[in-house]
Order: C-alpha cells, then sequence, then structure tokens
C-alpha cells in the first residue's frame, strides 16, 4: 500500500528536540539537499518499504515469527510468538503508522510467553520481545500515545514485558547468578552449555527499564549480579588488554574460559551496552562507562588496523589473547555509531573522530562490491589474500570471507549516529546508497530477502529469509536519517530522551 507522503511525513511533535550538533545554520533537517531526492522523499520511501514487507509478513507469516519472502511461507526462529510483530512495533511507532501499531498491539495480549517448542534464547527473547514491548510502552505511555485505539492493549504492552520476564528469571537460578542462555520453558531447563559475554552483558538495559516501570526491583537485580562478572572479569588472562575480554562463560562460577574476542558477533553489544547503560542513568551506572572507556582505549592502541592497501581506511581487529586476527564482520559495524554516542555523551572528540572513522570504513565494505551492500565477513590480512579476490583487495582494502547479507543493520546504524553527529548531508546520501541497494537487491516476491552474495550483481540467489531485525533496525535507521527532528532522535549534544537497544527499540532514558 503506498500512502500519501503529506500524511506519514513532516508530524513534528511536541516534546523535547533533539538537533544534530554542528549543523550549518543555513541548512535545516529535511530541507530539500543539492541531490535530486530530498530527506522528506527519502523517509517516505522507507516507509513504503516498511508496508510492503509487512502486508507480506501479515498475509502469508503473521503471527508466526518470520516471513519467508520468496516461498510466500514463514518461519519460527524465535520460538512462534510472533517475532516480527513485537520487532515491527517501534518502527511502526516512529513512522506513525497507526493501522500497524493497531494491529500489534491488539496481537500482543494474546501471546503466550509461558510455552515453547523449541529452546528459547535469553538474549534473543530479551532484545526483540522483552525490549520491543517496553518501547512501545515507554511510546504509547509518552509522546505518541495518541497512536495507540485501545488503552487496554498499551498496558497489556507491560503485563506482557512482566509475563515474559517471569517465564525466564529462572535462568538465573544458577551457582553464580549468570544465567543460562538456551532454555527449555516447559521443562524449566537449559541446555547445560556456557553462555556468552554478548548473551550475558545485553540483558541489563531491557531488565532495568522494566524494574524502572514495573516498581519490582528482581529484574534489574539479576541482570546486574550477572553482569558483575564481566565488570570485574576472572581469570586475569581472559582480559589481554584492560577491558577487552574473551567470550564463553562458564555458568557455573561466572570464570570466562577463553581469551579470544572483539566487536566481533558473541561480543559485541555488551561493549555496547557498556555506555548505554550511563547513558541510561549515570548515576546509577558511572562503572559501566569506566569499563567501556578502558575497553575503548585499548581498542583505539591495540586493535586499530589499517589495510595494508587502503592506509586511509580504520578497522578494528579480532584478537585471541594478544595476537591480531585481521578480520570483521557486518555486526561489527555497530561500533562506529557506538563510539560516536559515547563522545558525545562522555564530551571525547577523539572517540567522536574515531568513530566517524569507523563509519567511513564500513562504508567502504559498501561500495566496494557488486550490489552496494557490504559483507558478512571479510579480512584484510594481505598474506591471506584468497584467490581472485587481489583486485578487490587492491582497490577497497578488504576481501570477502562469507559474502552473505542477511538484511542487518549495523552499518546504516553508524551512518544514522555520524549524521546526529555531525548533520553532514553525506551520512544521509550514504544511507539512502545502502537502503537502494537493499531495496533493488532483496526486494522479491512478498517481500525483502536475505542473499548469499552481495559481490555478484543481482545478489547471488536468495535464501528466503526477512528476518525480523529488517523491521526492527533496517528500516528505523534508514528512516530516521531521514526524518524530521523528534525527542527520540539521538541527539548532537551528548543530552539524550531515549537511548536505543541492541535491536534498535529505543526505550526513555530514566528520569527523563
Ligand atoms: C518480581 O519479579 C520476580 C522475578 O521474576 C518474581 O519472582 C517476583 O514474584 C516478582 N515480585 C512481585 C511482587 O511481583
Ligand atoms: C507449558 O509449560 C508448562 C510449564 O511451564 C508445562 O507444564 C506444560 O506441559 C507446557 N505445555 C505444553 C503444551 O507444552
Ligand atoms: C564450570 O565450572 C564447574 C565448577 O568448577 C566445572 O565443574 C565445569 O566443568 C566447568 N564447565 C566448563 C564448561 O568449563
Ligand atoms: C597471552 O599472551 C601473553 C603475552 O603474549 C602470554 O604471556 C600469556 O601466557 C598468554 N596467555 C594465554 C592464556 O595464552
Ligand atoms: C595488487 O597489487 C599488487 C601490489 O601492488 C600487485 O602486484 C598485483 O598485481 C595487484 N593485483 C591485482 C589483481 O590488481
Ligand atoms: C525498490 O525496488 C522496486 C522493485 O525492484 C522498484 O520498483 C522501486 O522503484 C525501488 N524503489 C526505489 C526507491 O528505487
Amino acid at each position: 500500500m503506498i500512502i500519501l507522503k503529506s500524511v506519514v511525513v513532516g508530524a513534528l511533535l511536541p516534546g523535547v528536540l533533539a538537533l544534530p550538533r554542528n549543523l550549518p545554520t543555513d541548512i535545516k533537517l529535511n530541507k530539500k539537499a543539492s541531490s535530486a531526492v530530498s530527506a522528506d522523499e527519502r523517509a517516505a520511501e522507507v516507509i513504503n518499504t516498511f508496508r510492503i514487507a509487512w502486508d507480506g509478513y501479515y498475509k502469508y507469516a503473521f503471527p508466526n515469527d518470520e516471513l519467508k519472502p520468496v516461498s510466500n511461507s514463514f518461519g519460527n526462529s524465535r520460538n512462534a510468538w510472533g517475532a516480527s510483530a513485537v520487532d515491527a512495533l517501534s518502527t511502526a511507532l516512529v513512522m506513525q503508522q497507526k493501522d500497524i501499531v493497531n494491529e500489534i498491539i491488539d496481537y500482543i495480549p494474546k501471546i503466550n510467553f509461558h510455552n515453547s517448542s523449541t529452546d528459547v534464547s535469553l538474549f534473543e527473547t530479551t532484545i526483540r520481545y522483552l525490549a520491543g514491548m517496553l518501547s512501545g510502552y515507554d511510546f504509547l505511555t509518552g509522546p505518541l500515545e495518541n497512536l495507540a485505539d485501545n488503552t487496554a492493549n498499551v498496558d497489556a504492552l507491560l503485563s506482557q514485558a512482566i509475563s515474559l520476564a517471569d517465564t525466564l528469571s529462572y535462568a538465573f537460578e544458577t551457582p553464580s547468578g549468570v544465567p543460562w542462555n538456551n532454555l527449555n520453558l516447559n521443562t524449566r531447563g537449559n541446555d547445560g552449555s556456557p553462555n556468552g559475554l554478548a548473551t550475558v552483558g545485553t540483558l541489563v538495559l531491557e531488565w532495568v527499564r522494566l524494574s524502572d516501570l514495573s516498581g519490582n526491583a528482581t529484574y534489574g537485580k539479576l541482570a546486574e549480579k550477572a553482569e558483575t562478572y564481566l565488570l570485574n572479569p576472572s581469570p586475569a588472562w581472559s582480559e589481554p588488554w584492560p577491558g577487552l575480554l574473551g567470550m564463553d562463560i562458564n555458568v557455573t562460577t561466572g570464570e570466562f574460559l577463553d581469551a579470544h574476542g572483539g566487536w566481533i558477533g558473541g561480543a559485541d553489544s555488551f561493549y555496547e551496552y557498556l555506555i548505554k547503560m550511563f547513558v541510561y542513568d549515570p548515576n546509577r551506572y558511572s562503572s559501566y562507562k569506566d569499563r567501556w572507556v578502558l575497553a575503548a582505549d585499548s581498542t583505539i592502541k591495540h586493535l586499530t588496523s589499517h589495510p595494508i592497501t587502503r592506509p586511509d581506511i580504520t578497522f578494528i581487529a579480532a584478537f585471541n589473547n594478544q595476537t591480531l586476527d585481521l578480520s570483521s564482520q557486518h555486526l561489527a559495524g555497530f561500533a562506529g555509531g557506538n563510539f560516536i554516542l559515547a563522545g558525545q555523551v562522555l564530551g571525547r572528540q577523539d572517540y567522536i573522530d574515531y568513530g566517524l572513522a569507523l563509519t567511513n570504513a564500513w562504508h567502504e565494505t559498501y561500495i566496494g562490491t557488486a550490489t552496494g551492500i557490504g559483507p558478512e565477513i571479510f579480512g584484510w590480512d594481505s598474506t591471506k589474500v584468497p584467490a581472485g579476490q587481489e583486485s578487490l583487495f587492491n582497490k577497497s582494502g578488504f576481501y570477502i570471507q562469507d559474502s552473505g547479507y542477511q538484511l542487518r543493520p549495523e552499518v546504516i546504524e553508524s551512518f544514522y549516529y555520524a549524521y546526529r553527529e555531525t548533520g553532514d548531508t553525506k551520512y544521509q546520501e550514504w544511507a539512502w546508497d545502502a537502503y537502494l541497494a537493499i531495496n533493488a537487491t532483496t526486494r522479491v516476491g512478498s517481500g525483502y530477502s536475505s542473499i548469499r552474495d552481495v559481490n555478484a550483481v543481482g545478489g547471488g540467489g536468495f535464501s528466503d529469509e526477512m528476518e525480523s531485525f529488517f523491521f526492527a533496525e533496517v528500516l528505523k535507521y534508514a528512516y530516521l536519517i531521514q526524518a524530521p527532528d523528534a525527542e527520540w532522535q539521538v541527539s548532537g549534544d551528548g543530552k539524550n530522551s531515549w537511548v536505543f537497544n541492541t535491536e534498535a527499540h529505543p526505550l526513555k532514558v530514566f528520569g527523563t
């Protein structure tokens, strides 16, 4: 369905405006830029894409977890509770798509979070479902309350979040307080495997927010207790440089089992949340900020890496103990935005500059490929360039180790933070180019699909998945970077009323 632009954009809401810093005084947000397509028109196009994806999901998959757009069928990778619906809510809200908002909040009270026929990931359930509902609740009891047709559905967002957390909370009943991640809700069991840095360290924002909204302090305390093992890691060898940690954690003891890590999948959002907790409440979480600063300083000092063929580009290497692995991932592309956010909040231009350099590097992974989309995994070790990729490495400073693209958001996420910091329309252009490339390559059947090869014209075939984070993250950041100002936009001056969880669900900052 195509909706009128005048209906969907330009609706400035009352409330505190978060203006980007360094905006040239003669350029206002959304004023038609020199390029052909204005920010307003781009924002409307992204909404159009959101509605196409939603319609496909609603027709062929709802209330299952995700659409398989090529086969017009569905998957249930997230416990068959309707992951795409819950994950889409906060994006439908910021885009002010009232009809979709109400379809989703009519559905959420019907979810039975007590049963699942498949293993439940504490982490995935927290960042998608718990955060999706809490964000919806924050918006619909706050600046977007006019979008809900039925206030009982708004109350249910919080009661369902409580129901979900009460079902999950047995996971923390371990000798250490570090939770199990992979749960069998029907038996209150677990799979017995070690937990991980990201999966333990990406709970605290959501569980603390739930405590602050519900008045039940237990949720936050459970997540904070688990986090103490990450803030005070043991044994010492699992922290090869100050603040940089291994990834596997023994649930019985809370001890780390390795010294392998980076800003990569499995570790990533632990670092992200250290500074975001400080944004959420600087009074309670300044020790988290101190650990972020340690990790960031060690990253700049020890992990900064420039490809020999492109010394102008700044990547972050992974590590095993103190040995660098010159490889990274699409998932790590959020790091630019995280350094920029921290730099704003801490008043540190050096972190902002480093974040902008990282953002530029991950942009290179997009513009270097045949589709204009960056790969899942890439490397820049000049001794390991795969046959056939020498010219890519020579020209662009990286070679591809996994060529897929699963509709991930992290690179556009960093463009968004870079734009909110600098006000430089270059970043809006980058996000628009990425959006156009994604639209041109992944649009198929009833939606948008993961593809096999970002470096083949046309994308090398579809793998028939549209993960819920396409709604939650890709389309939200692609929209917000072009969208009118609003209190939930990241501010340029470090004073934020909202903080985005790792799934891009905005949560109200404590005390604002
Ligand atoms: C608070 O949350 C905990 C953890 O789920 C739960 O066991 C407890 O019953 C809750 N307390 C109240 C008063 O609801
Ligand atoms: C649902 O979970 C409860 C325990 O939480 C269990 O007793 C019950 O058998 C489960 N039902 C189904 C249909 O799996
Ligand atoms: C975790 O620690 C416990 C207690 O020391 C030990 O029995 C268990 O084997 C450890 N598990 C792993 C995976 O290292
Ligand atoms: C890590 O590297 C340091 C320095 O290279 C070395 O002294 C230490 O033994 C290594 N630790 C482990 C657990 O491999
Ligand atoms: C890549 O650059 C190296 C060093 O400049 C050069 O020897 C090689 O021929 C180049 N390969 C390609 C395919 O461009
Ligand atoms: C998005 O892709 C569709 C299908 O290929 C195309 O018709 C449409 O024009 C594209 N939108 C933009 C803004 O390029």
